[in-house]
């Protein structure tokens, strides 16, 4: 045990920076912090005891037993979903079109949809991908590195950025200088800080750009076009494929660069826009689709009682609280195991469902439209997922 007050005849604790570490992930902001999401391995997957072992455990047997699962609830899966396979898929090809072209700046994608529909987990899966798929192939890239004008140069294929709210075109830059660990001069100009990243970027080899939140950047008709101009002159003049994933960019100034100007192609020329949406369930395709998420996400519990195909019997219902939402799908169905260890119901049926509450949006919609006229699925009366009819009453 760690000692508060350490004396002379006990010593001290050898605490370490990394000691107090969460540990779980925050969004990466620099490329350290990106090599710790891509070396992160998630909470292992608890074996489950015979019932009868589960039972005999002794408190403390049981208590960190259940915390593995906590942990493994608490992650629970990233689903590879069909719009996410489908979208990693276009920017694989786009970059592969992109790699060898002339001098100037390469066609971008544009990742738009609705807040916490996944966009940051689909591109940082891709990247994620990506950057693994050069430390097989490459790996000799990864054990060099170079001081160049007293700065270390590392092999750093992937840039991810978040932007911060209202961010300027300068605070695209000092974002950029920050994740390559650029250092700049207090009082460094917008100019010169792009300047050093420019040249940063080139010589540490990034292939792949990813500008998260961009609706941060104030994209108002006045500063808009100087944001473009910007994002234009950092796109020209590195070879990397840039990603811009927000909520709303399509009628953002981002895409179209404003209304009426002549410089309007030029920006919408250049960019591709991906739309991610909810999920629907008006067809069997639909349907077949939202019910692989359910399944993908019953089979990562690991819960004592539960019987398998519950959950995926109760695919209306999902649909409902989540609005086809699948941050709201695995919110719901994360608390709900959590719940269900917790309180040792060890399963989850729509009795436990309908006693979480989750996010606002999702529940206020929920209790709007369909929480009177649908009273908690009742057990062992799920629906078919892909029986054809009701489907009109859920979409
Ligand atoms: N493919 C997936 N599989 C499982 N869970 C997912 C998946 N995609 C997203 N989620 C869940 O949804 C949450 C929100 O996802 P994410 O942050 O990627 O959304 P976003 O669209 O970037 O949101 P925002 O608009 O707020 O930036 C994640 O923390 C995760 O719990
Ligand atoms: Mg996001």
């Amino acid at each position: 045990m760690p000692t508060l007050f350490p004396s002379d005849d006990q010593p001290e604790e050898p605490y370490g920076t990394g000691d107090f570490k969460h540990p779980g992930l925050s969004e990466p902001r620099t490329k350290e912090e990106w090599r710790e999401y891509l070396d992160y391995i998630l909470p292992p997957r608890p074996v489950l005891l015979p019932l009868a072992d589960y039972e005999q455990l002794d408190a403390e047997e049981k208590r960190r037993h259940n915390m593995v699962r906590f942990a493994h609830h608490s992650a629970l899966i990233i689903v590879r979903t069909s719009q996410m396979m489908t979208i990693h898929h276009q920017i694989r090809r786009r970059m592969m079109t992109n790699a060898f072209q002339p001098a100037g700046a390469r066609r971008s994608i544009v990742l738009d949809g609705p807040a916490t529909l996944g966009k940051s987990t689909l591109v940082k899966t891709f990247a994620y991908d990506f950057e693994h798929e050069l430390r097989a192939g490459h790996p000799e890239r990864f054990e060099k590195r170079y001081i160049v004008d007293g700065r270390l140069i590392d092999y750093t294929p992937v840039v991810y950025v978040n932007i911060p709210s209202q961010a300027t075109p300068k605070d695209l830059s000092v974002a950029l200088a920050q994740y390559l660990a650029q250092p700049y001069r207090s009082g460094a100009t917008k100019s010169d800080i792009t300047r050093l990243v420019l040249d940063n970027m080139r010589r540490t080899g990034v292939e792949l750009v990813i500008i998260d939140d961009a609706h941060f950047m104030d994209l108002s008709l006045k500063e808009g076009k100087v944001v473009n101009d910007h994002l234009k002159y950092i796109a020209n003049h590195t070879a990397a494929t840039f990603i811009y994933t927000g909520v709303d960019l399509k009628h953002s100034g981002l895409f179209l660069e404003g209304t009426g100007d002549t410089r309007v192609t030029q920006t919408a020329g250049r960019n591709t826009l991906l739309h991610m949406t909810p999920y629907n369930i008006g067809t069997r395709a639909e349907k077949a689709d939202w019910v692989s998420v359910i399944t993908a996400m019953e089979d990562a519990l690991v819960l004592y009682r539960h019987q398998s195909g519950t959950l995926v019997g109760l695919w209306r219902y999902l649909y409902r609280r989540t609005g086809g939402n699948i941050s709201s799908l695995a919110e719901l169905i994360r608390e709900a195991a959590t719940e269900a260890v917790l309180t040792g119901t060890e399963k989850i049926d729509g009795a436990l469902l309908a006693g979480i509450t989750i996010n606002e949006h999702a529940q206020s919609t929920y209790d709007a439209h369909w929480h009177q006229v649908d009273p908690p699925p009742a057990p062992g009366r799920p629906s078919d997922p892909l029986d054809e009819a009701g489907e009109a009453e859920a979409s």
